[in-house]
């Protein structure tokens, strides 16, 4: 078979090898990135669905504008001002979750072997994209506050060819943790705007903060008044569901007319149906109501694996508290690999998911990333322990 060169994903591989490790039934998962199965509103959208009339249901069945379902496009851009997002002078697109925003904004910049930079580490779902796109990956590393800004300015200095666009996720970084501070992000906009580099800036989970005085952090670079050019995108995944593959990107004009000529080529367009629901869920209120709920149970479950780190983990391990969203970043000592840790703890049902698969050139592996969004919370001390105990035995 003569398969193409898209297909060597060494980072879709990664994931499968370690998911191929998770046999047990009774997992202590800190694995996967995703929404707690238990917290979604399950009851509220059978409300909404059932006061529809037969008419919109009906919609929901059919094909719709590429751009998205036209009432749907209305309420998230009112939400979105809200938000402080520019919706009066960039455009949004619906996207089929936010993965295809990315790789529409990459289809649309990149030819393969064209220079892209993006921080280490990162997402691991846009790593893979670029991957089959056969694109360069600079990487640039960040720091507790962000993207380290000298290692950015010297990495652009010293490519022959400018980079197509530097992705970043700014906000509850995955797998970092961190949120980066306005500091670094309007010094991040005024190298991008010297150098005349595009920016994507990935915000998953600014919704998803733990003290309300600490929202201000979360302002997007978009927002911000600037020379940069930015293409955000944002995703209903981790705040309603991504059953709904619900996502979407907010650009500039020209950018946007570009996107949406992709997009049709690639499924014409977002499903109708979760379109029609997430309408419903943002327009009634329902959504900014579930979040209030949303961020009280992710800090208690942060709070809790915080608890038990500093009571479990030996000194040589360190980690910033995050403030939001999913995810904490454990730095191991450099002899370590997180990959042998894991294959001692799988054996014991915990998973976790070892910092080389965030790195886009696959080799750091002093990094352990724990997901508390979906593990139970009476597990977590079980879990912290298992991990613990593997990675004192090594030290
Ligand atoms: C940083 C980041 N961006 C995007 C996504 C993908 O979201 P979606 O489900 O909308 O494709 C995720 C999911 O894990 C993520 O962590």
């Amino acid at each position: 078979m003569q398969f193409s060169l898209k297909v060597n994903s060494k980072h879709s591989q990664d994931i499968k090898d370690i998911m191929a490790l998770a046999k047990g039934t009774n997992l202590i998962s800190f694995a996967g990135g995703m929404p707690n199965n238990k917290l979604f509103p399950v009851e509220e959208i059978d409300i909404l669905y059932n006061a529809l009339d037969r008419k919109t249901k009906a919609i929901g069945f059919q094909y719709g504008p590429t751009s998205g379902y036209p009432p749907f496009v209305g309420t998230l851009k009112r939400y979105l001002k809200k938000k402080g997002l520019p919706v009066d002078t960039h455009k949004l697109l619906i996207t089929t979750g936010s993965l295809q925003a990315i790789s529409i904004i990459t289809q649309e910049f990149v030819n393969a072997g064209d220079n892209i930079l993006l921080e280490n580490p990162s997402f691991v779902g846009a790593i893979s994209i670029f991957e089959t796109y056969e694109v360069n990956m600079h990487n640039i590393p960040i720091d507790k506050n962000g993207i380290i800004i000298e290692k950015l300015i010297e990495k652009i200095e010293d490519l022959h060819n400018k980079p197509k666009f530097l992705y970043v996720t700014p906000n509850y970084h995955n797998p970092a943790g961190i949120i980066y501070s306005l500091e670094r992000k309007k010094a991040l906009l005024k190298v991008l705007e010297k150098y005349d580099i595009l920016l994507i800036e990935d915000d998953a989970y600014s919704d998803l903060y733990f003290n309300e005085d600490e929202k201000y952090l979360t302002e997007t670079m978009v927002s911000m008044k600037s020379g940069a050019e930015v293409v955000y995108t944002g995703s209903f995944s981790k705040i309603l569901g991504p059953g709904f593959r619900l996502g979407w990107l907010l650009a500039t004009p020209e950018i946007f007319e570009k996107s949406e000529n992709i997009k049709q080529a690639l499924d014409a367009c977002t499903s109708n149906f979760t379109q029609i629901l997430a309408n419903e869920f943002v327009k009634s209120g329902e959504l900014d109501k579930y979040l209030v709920f949303l961020r009280k149970e992710y800090k208690k479950r942060k709070d809790i694996l915080q608890e038990n780190l500093l009571k479990y983990m030996p000194k040589e391990v360190v980690w910033n508290e995050p403030k939001g969203g999913f995810y904490v970043w454990l730095k191991i000592p450099k002899h370590i690999k997180a990959t042998e840790i894991l294959k001692i703890t799988a054996k014991q049902n915990v998973m976790f998911i070892p910092g080389r698969v965030f790195d886009p050139l696959s080799k750091k592996d002093d990094r352990i990333r724990l997901a508390y969004s979906n593990v139970e919370i009476e597990d977590i001390e079980k879990g912290v322990r298992v991990i613990a105990d593997a990675l004192k035995e090594y030290i």
